[in-house]
């Protein structure tokens, strides 16, 4: 989604502004611009990469050490140079940008049209600018309550006030804003990697309050204009988490990050083979837990529902696992003693977070699993476990879902233990196959060049299906989605058995189809939807375990993973589904870590 870049300092702005966009870059956008302070304020902006915007600045050279800058994630009206932020009001009493979305702009567009202001793009945002301008009482944090009060929607704004040289100001609700403390220069972004190489003191701003910066001062204010103490926190992530380390992209480093990413989480969570949670559940919780809500969009709700056979299996109660743009929208009924958990990467997902307010709205305790630290699904859960993955850039995540995977292990684990349902030893012996998890994953990811190879035959096809049943069957959803958001091509998966009630009609000659194989109860079950497939022509990749060589009579070719005990399986099984989306991706020549029109970070709804 957008990304928002401010600062306000003694060095060039301009360029500081290009070097924090590029730190968010990963969150995916079409065009960008910059407005920087001099005497006047310089507005230079672009449709496409940041590279684009680069030259244009610095053919323009603007002089001045304060500005804005922004990437912009089109929502309302198309990708070009006249939508793409900044935006300067009529009468040029404000330039800004935003991230989030305006739900009442038409409303307050045409009331501004009433009073004479004329519109240049077809954006929410330009409408806050207008706004502001037509409510400028000479006093810039008095003027933004004014206008805060008149807009409805979710919004992160950073602007320069025309008689306010030395300063940005800026307000935000229901969107990410962090404001960076430098010695002499302070700064302004949507996400923290975006000020790491200057800061790591942060202030991470809360909803309805405005905010005052110049080089030497950051004064925040609230809703009634009156000044408030704000606590600085010092971040703990190095700048070297966001570089890609020789690899050929993102996405590449992260998928071989993840022995690491998965050690790094369970780490803190297992203490001499028994699992220690960093927060307490409420007296008796755990004991009396009913039921459990899981809430989560894109991959992190593949995670959900793969934890659903997990715990449903070791814990033996019911896990209701939900699409947070659903889950937001609907009445779900929660009693006292079910949990709602939230997973969520960036922690700033608009759905799960709205969620998670509805779910405390109702009384419940809420867990989140996330990644990036000082988020707020983190800071506003009740509980919250880090996965600590590390920043993920790739718009794809991999190695964050690993993680997230790992959590669910120890928390199904752990409820397992105290609901008598694991003895002392069996506990030890879970403990053991998680902490192996590392290694095995590291020798899965051997496969790299297998997958290399049958991504040249993937890459030829218009359609991929992805089949499995049980715990494979959320990875194929997994590995379908994995393919089709980095290579563009249509993929599907399916619960092996669901195929007959309608797919199997697409199977062709040359069809591939992707079989994931891992419980060995299923195992035959899985042989024949195979062989059903195979019989109408279809090409078959079967990912199973090592245990399972005979398959290959029957599929076409044939990827092994290590075994791990049945609820650990998705662990591995993921690993060749990423590498094929990785390979395949590459072999059509396509960016593997920006795909097209998505976001990493989906702060809108
Ligand atoms: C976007 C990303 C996905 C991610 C989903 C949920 O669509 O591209 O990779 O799974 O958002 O994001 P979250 O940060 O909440 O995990």
């Amino acid at each position: 989604m957008c990304g928002i870049m401010g600062f306000a300092g003694k060095s060039k702005a301009s360029e500081i502004l290009i070097e924090g966009l590029r730190r968010l870059e990963y969150r995916g956008y079409d065009s960008s611009g910059i407005a920087v302070s001099n005497d006047d304020i310089i507005v230079i902006k672009e449709k496409g990469k940041i590279d684009i915007l680069e030259k244009s600045v610095n053919e323009i050279n603007p002089q001045g050490n304060i500005g804005i800058g922004h990437t912009r994630w089109a929502t309302h009206g198309i990708p070009d140079k006249t939508n793409a932020h900044p935006h300067t009001s009529m009468n040029g009493v404000v330039t800004l940008v935003h991230n989030g979305i305006i739900e009442n702009y038409i409303d307050i567009k045409s009331d501004l049209i009433g009073k004479g202001y004329a519109f240049k793009s077809q954006t929410d945002t330009e409408i806050i600018a207008q706004l502001f301008d037509y409510l400028f009482d000479g006093d810039a944090i008095s003027t933004m309550i004014k206008t805060a009060e008149r807009l409805k929607g979710s919004y992160a704004i950073a602007m320069l006030v025309n008689g306010f040289e030395d300063k940005i100001f800026a307000m935000k609700k229901d969107s990410p804003l962090i404001i960076g403390i430098g010695e002499n220069e302070n700064y302004l972004a949507s996400d923290i990697p975006a000020i790491l190489p200057y800061t790591k003191d942060c202030y991470i701003v809360n909803d309805n309050e405005f905010i005052e910066i110049s080089n030497n001062e950051i004064k925040v204010y609230n809703d009634c204009k009156i000044e408030k103490e704000f606590c600085v926190k010092t971040i703990d992530l190095g700048i070297e988490t966001t570089e890609k380390d020789g690899y050929d992209s993102f996405l590449a480093k992260e998928i071989f990050e993840q022995p690491k990413a998965v050690k790094n989480t369970i780490s803190p969570l297992i203490k001499d083979k028994k699992i220690v949670l960093p927060f307490d559940f409420p007296d008796n919780f755990v004991e009396k837990l009913n039921r459990i809500y899981i809430v989560a969009c894109g991959s992190a709700y593949h995670v959900g529902m793969t934890a659903k056979y997990i715990i449903e299996d070791m814990v033996k109660i019911p896990v209701i696992v939900d699409i947070a743009s659903e889950f937001r929208y609907r009445n779900p009924v929660i009693h006292k003693n079910d949990l709602c958990i939230f997973i969520s990467q960036s922690g700033e997902t608009a759905d799960t977070l709205a969620s998670l307010r509805k779910a405390k709205e109702k009384g419940a305790f809420t867990l989140s699993i996330v990644n990036a630290p000082y988020s707020t699904i983190s800071r506003e859960s009740d509980a919250v476990i880090y996965t600590n993955a590390g920043v993920e850039m790739a718009v794809a995540t991999t190695k964050a879902l690993s993680s997230q995977l790992a959590v669910i292990y120890i928390l199904s684990a752990y409820f397992a233990k105290i609901k008598n349902l694991l003895s002392d030893n069996e506990l030890m012996d879970f403990v053991t196959e998680i902490q192996a998890l590392p290694e095995k994953i590291a020798k899965t990811i051997e496969c790299n060049n297998s997958t290399r190879e049958l991504a040249k035959y993937i890459s030829t096809k218009e359609h991929i299906f992805f089949i499995g049943r049980g715990i494979d069957y959320p990875i194929c959803l997994e590995g379908a989605l994995k393919l089709k958001e980095i290579s563009y091509i249509h993929c599907e998966g399916y619960g092996a058995g669901e195929l007959k009630h309608g797919t199997i009609s697409l199977i062709e000659d040359g069809t591939i189809v992707i079989a994931l194989v891992t419980d060995k109860v299923l195992y035959e079950k899985m042989i024949s939807n195979i062989k059903e497939v195979k019989s109408r022509g279809a090409f078959v990749i079967a990912i199973v375990n090592e245990n399972m060589s005979d398959i290959v009579e029957i599929a076409n070719k044939v990827i092994y993973i290590p075994d791990t005990i049945k609820s650990l399986s998705p662990s591995v099984s993921v690993i060749p589904l990423q590498l094929l989306a990785y390979h395949t991706t590459k072999e059509k020549r396509f960016d593997v870590d920006k795909p097209r029109n998505l976001a990493k970070s989906v702060t809108v709804e």
